[in-house]
């Protein structure tokens, strides 16, 4: 699928995600290297740091918010209403499209 990541300097990419290999949106963003090594995916896609952050542009039906992420996004900063947490979010055929913003370095 085609998505759009906007990296932390305002920069639009648009990439292609996997929606085979079982890679959430955190990933992407490393294996594409749209953030710089150790600012993103700090807990290891656990839902514990929130570097992962982002901000959901398009109005696309993402996974339903877990309690995990709930909770870790509650002590987050720069949170937003269109907050995720990008390790939560698999990629899936039905995201073809997405925008998201990375969020800022916390
Ligand atoms: Fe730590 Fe997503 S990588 S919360």
């Amino acid at each position: 699928i085609k998505i759009t990541i906007i990296d932390r300097e305002g920069v639009a990419h648009a990439i292609d995600a996997p929606t085979d290999m079982n890679m959430n949106l955190m990933e992407i963003v490393r294996s594409y290297e749209l953030a710089p090594e150790g600012t993103i995916g700090i807990c290891g896609g656990m839902a514990m740091c929130a570097s992962c952050q982002c901000y959901v542009e398009s109005d696309h039906q993402l996974p339903e918010v877990t309690d995990d992420e709930d909770a870790m996004l509650a002590e987050a900063f720069n949170v937003k209403d269109n907050s995720r947490l990008g390790c939560q979010i698999q990629m899936r055929p039905e995201m073809d499209g997405l925008i998201v913003e990375l969020a800022p370095e916390a």
